[in-house]
Parts: C-alpha cells; sequence; structure tokens
C-alpha cells in the first residue's frame, strides 16, 4: 500500500533524567539525535525517562531538577517541539498500561539475562551476599518498562549506545510474542548504534560517566569549563617533547568538537611538543566555540521552568493523541472490550447484529467526505474534506484494515475527536473486522 513506503521513519530517544548532562550525553546522544531529528522523511520521538528514573534515584528533587535541566539542554540544542514529539514519559499514563501487557508476554527467564539487573546479582555474588540484596523489582523490570516506551510508539529506529542493544533486542522480542499471540499490531524496532558517534574519554581517560565521576558538565558556566578540562588525565612530558594523540582523552575529545583540519593540526601540534597546558587551552577554547550559544539558551531556559512545563504537557497531548487509540486497540485485542459489543469467537449471532458502518457523500464545497457510523447510525468519526472519492476510499480502506493504527496515521485527515469517542471508533473498527471477517467453520 502507498502509505507504508511513504510513511515516515520513527525514530525514538529517551534519557533517564538521574543526573546533569555532560558533554558525553552530548556528542554521544543529543547533538546527533537533534541534527537527525530535522532530516526529511524523520518523525522523532523524544522523551525523558522519569519513570526509568525511580529505579536508580530516591532523591525527589534530583529527579525533578534533572527532568528540567536535560528537557532545557535538548531545547538549547535546537530541538524544535512543533516538529517532534517530546514529552515526559510519565505524562503519558497509557505506558505503564501497556508496561502490563508487555509484562504477561515476557518470559522471566528473558529478563535473568538483563545485563544491567545481572551485574546486581553478579556484585552481590562476589561480595558473598545474598544474591537478590538490594535489587529492586523495578531494575528487575526495567526492560518491560523500556519496551512499552519503544512499541507505544512504533518506533524503527532507537538510537542507543552499546550498553542499551540488549534492551532493544528484548523490545523486539516482546513486539514478536504480542503480535504472534493477538496479530500484527507492533511494528519491530532496532538498535541504531552510530559508531562515528564517539564515546568520549572523561576526565581520567575511562568513558565520560557519571558513574565513573569523571564528567565535564555540559552547560557549566565558561571559567568551571576551562577548571574541569585542566583537571583532565596527560602524562608527564614537558613542553617541546613530542606527545602521542594515541590513548590521550585530550586528543580525543578535541576530536569530537574540531573539523578534521582542526584535528590534524593538533595532531602535528602533539608531534612537535605542544605542552599541557596550551593544548588544553586550545581544547578549551574549542568546545567553548560550540557550547557558549547553547550555554546562552539554556540559562535563559532553565530560568523559565514554567516554559519547559508547558511544552511538555502540549507535548504529551501529542504522544498521547497516538497512545490513546493505540491502547483501545490494543485492550481490544487482548480481550478487555465492552461486554455488550459482542463476543469474538462463538458469537452466535453476530452476523444478524446490525453493524457499524461507512457513509461517503460529496457537499457543497466540492470536496469528498466519510462519516464512521455505529450500529445505531450515530456519527463515530467524521473526516476532513478529500479532493477526490478515491482518497476518502483509501482512507476508509486503512481504517478498515488497519483500525487503531490507522486512526493514529490519518488524525490530520479527520476532525479532532475526544478519547472517548476514539475508544468507540476504534471499537467500532475492530467489530465492523469481526463482522466481514470469514467466518470459521459454524
Ligand atoms: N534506558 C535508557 C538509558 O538509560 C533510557 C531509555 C528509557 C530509553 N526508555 C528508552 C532509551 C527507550 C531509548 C528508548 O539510557
Amino acid at each position: 500500500m502507498a502509505t507504508s513506503s511513504s510513511a515516515p521513519l520513527r525514530v525514538l530517544t529517551g534519557i533517564t533524567p538521574s543526573g546533569t548532562p555532560h558533554l558525553g550525553n552530548y556528542v554521544g546522544s543529543i547533538r546527533h539525535s537533534v541534527r537527525q531529528s530535522v532530516a526529511p522523511g524523520v518523525e522523532s520521538f523524544f522523551f525523558l525517562a522519569d519513570y526509568h528514573a525511580l529505579i536508580k534515584v530516591q532523591e525527589p528533587a534530583l529527579i525533578q531538577r534533572s527532568t528540567l535541566e536535560i528537557a532545557a539542554s535538548w531545547l538549547a540544542c535546537g530541538l524544535d517541539p512543533e516538529r517532534v514529539t517530546f514529552y515526559r514519559q510519565s505524562d503519558v499514563v497509557e505506558i505503564p498500561e501497556l508496561t502490563w501487557f508487555l509484562t504477561c508476554v515476557t518470559g522471566k527467564g528473558v529478563l535473568n539475562r538483563a545485563h544491567a539487573y545481572k551485574a546486581q546479582l553478579d556484585k552481590n555474588i562476589a561480595k558473598g551476599e545474598d544474591p537478590d540484596a538490594d535489587v529492586t523489582a523495578g531494575l528487575f523490570m526495567y526492560p518491560v518498562l523500556m519496551g512499552a516506551d519503544i512499541l507505544m510508539f512504533n518506533a524503527h529506529k532507537v538510537p542507543v549506545g552499546r550498553d542499551q542493544v540488549q534492551h532493544i533486542e528484548m523490545a523486539r522480542d516482546m513486539a514478536q510474542r504480542f503480535n504472534h499471540q493477538y496479530g500484527e499490531h507492533f511494528t519491530l524496532p532496532e538498535a541504531e548504534i552510530d559508531d562515528a558517534v564517539a564515546t568520549l574519554p572523561g576526565l581520567d581517560g575511562r568513558k565520560m560517566s557519571k558513574s565513573y565521576g569523571n564528567t565535564i558538565a555540559m552547560f557549566a558556566p565558561r571559567a568551571q569549563l576551562q577548571k574541569q578540562i585542566a583537571s583532565i588525565v596527560t602524562d608527564s612530558r614537558a613542553p617541546g617533547e613530542p606527545k602521542d594523540t594515541e590513548g590521550s582523552a585530550l586528543f580525543q575529545i578535541y576530536q569530537a568538537f574540531a573539523s578534521a583540519e582542526e584535528t590534524e593540526a593538533l595532531r602535528k601540534a602533539y608531534a612537535e611538543g605542544i605542552g599541557w597546558g596550551d593544548a588544553k587551552q586550545m581544547l578549551f577554547e574549542r568546545i567553548d566555540l560550540e557550547v557558549a550559544p547553547l550555554r546562552a539558551r539554556y540559562e535563559a531556559l532553565m530560568n523559565d521552568p514554567a516554559e519547559i512545563e508547558r511544552i511538555l504537557l502540549i507535548g504529551a497531548e501529542k504522544a498521547r493523541k497516538l497512545a490513546r487509540p493505540f491502547m483501545a486497540e490494543l485492550r481490544h485485542a487482548v480481550g478487555l472490550r465492552n461486554l455488550a459489543a459482542g463476543a469474538g469467537k462463538g458469537g452466535a449471532r453476530k452476523a444478524k447484529v446490525a453493524k457499524p458502518s461507512f457513509k461517503q457523500y460529496r457537499e457543497r464545497d466540492g470536496l469528498f467526505y466519510f462519516k464512521l457510523l455505529d450500529a445505531h447510525g450515530t456519527a463515530l468519526l467524521q473526516s476532513r474534506g478529500f479532493a477526490s472519492p478515491q482518497e476518502a476510499g483509501r482512507a476508509i480502506a486503512a481504517l478498515q484494515q488497519q483500525r487503531g493504527a490507522a486512526l493514529a496515521e490519518l488524525a490530520d485527515q479527520l476532525e479532532p475527536a475526544g478519547p472517548e469517542e476514539l475508544r468507540a471508533a476504534n471499537e467500532a473498527l475492530e467489530a465492523l473486522a469481526e463482522a466481514t471477517a470469514p467466518t470459521n467453520g459454524s
């Protein structure tokens, strides 16, 4: 069908608000994903994984602060909330519901093998403690919550670091199991690991990570940035002695910000024995060149948390416009249904029961319209005007075939509908599909 080949690529990115964003987050995720979000044919979802934060952080003020900081960072780096769907996970109340559906198709054995959980067990065992010491059920269930984040929006691509690849594979597995059991509802997501996106070394040369305490804050004021850069570990070679670029954290960080020519110039300076103090000054100026304009926007945003709150609430509404009807479809699929809507298999007289129907018509404006009517003739959905009857017909066909998923996709071609109306429309589409499906045997 035409819609599937021209459908945008859905890319979904989540960050757990459990700390202050650092240059590793910027180079490894934020910079790349914001750039990608303006590419044609890409539909991006950006969210703050605050439910995930509860697994690691039991300090309420820290979660609130970090959520604000990460939201402000994305916006400062150019994320356009008009263009992408930008939201806070906990505002999309459908996500915990989907988490439960997925929980019920996920093997416990699969979760037993999750790296983050296993690492904790191994640590306990190594210390001679009870393997489950300090392991919450939240840590154990982490991959399922993440699966719900991804599958809720039928993301095709999920850009992640290598440590998260296993989680994407698990989400795929959940989607497959669910689809197998209940019909094709989920797109199978794929991890996107961009090897061009450097893993930034931290101050001590190990991967820059909050857990190593070796980070450079992304939006530290100029003086503090300079101080942090001054503390990058180097060897003890004196000015005038040639230096190795290989294994030099300073060099690698520079490379993540600089052009190829700039990098070559520093390589040459290393060979010619640049002093560490001068090299650090070069690095500082180069980072500051890129970060200074972003820092100014970041500071303005941090001073207006109400504005960020407002943006996130609008984003949540946008996300839920997709999540609500999709969840209604899934509820129906698993059997959480309106009892009066007629049973599926074994509904003996279903063929005689009046069915919902589509009505197509032309208005005096010359455009072509349709309505979805319930069994009693009440309108459940009202289309906008189409230039031709064929276009209206295609939209109807999509609704008949893809039901809830098409409801979300065609949102622009339909008059706005509230959650109750969407739920009723979705049930009508399901009922219609069931009534017109070939009867099995009886
Ligand atoms: N677990 C991810 C991290 O800690 C954050 C995250 C939560 C996420 N849900 C997601 C990332 C869904 C991608 C997709 O980095």
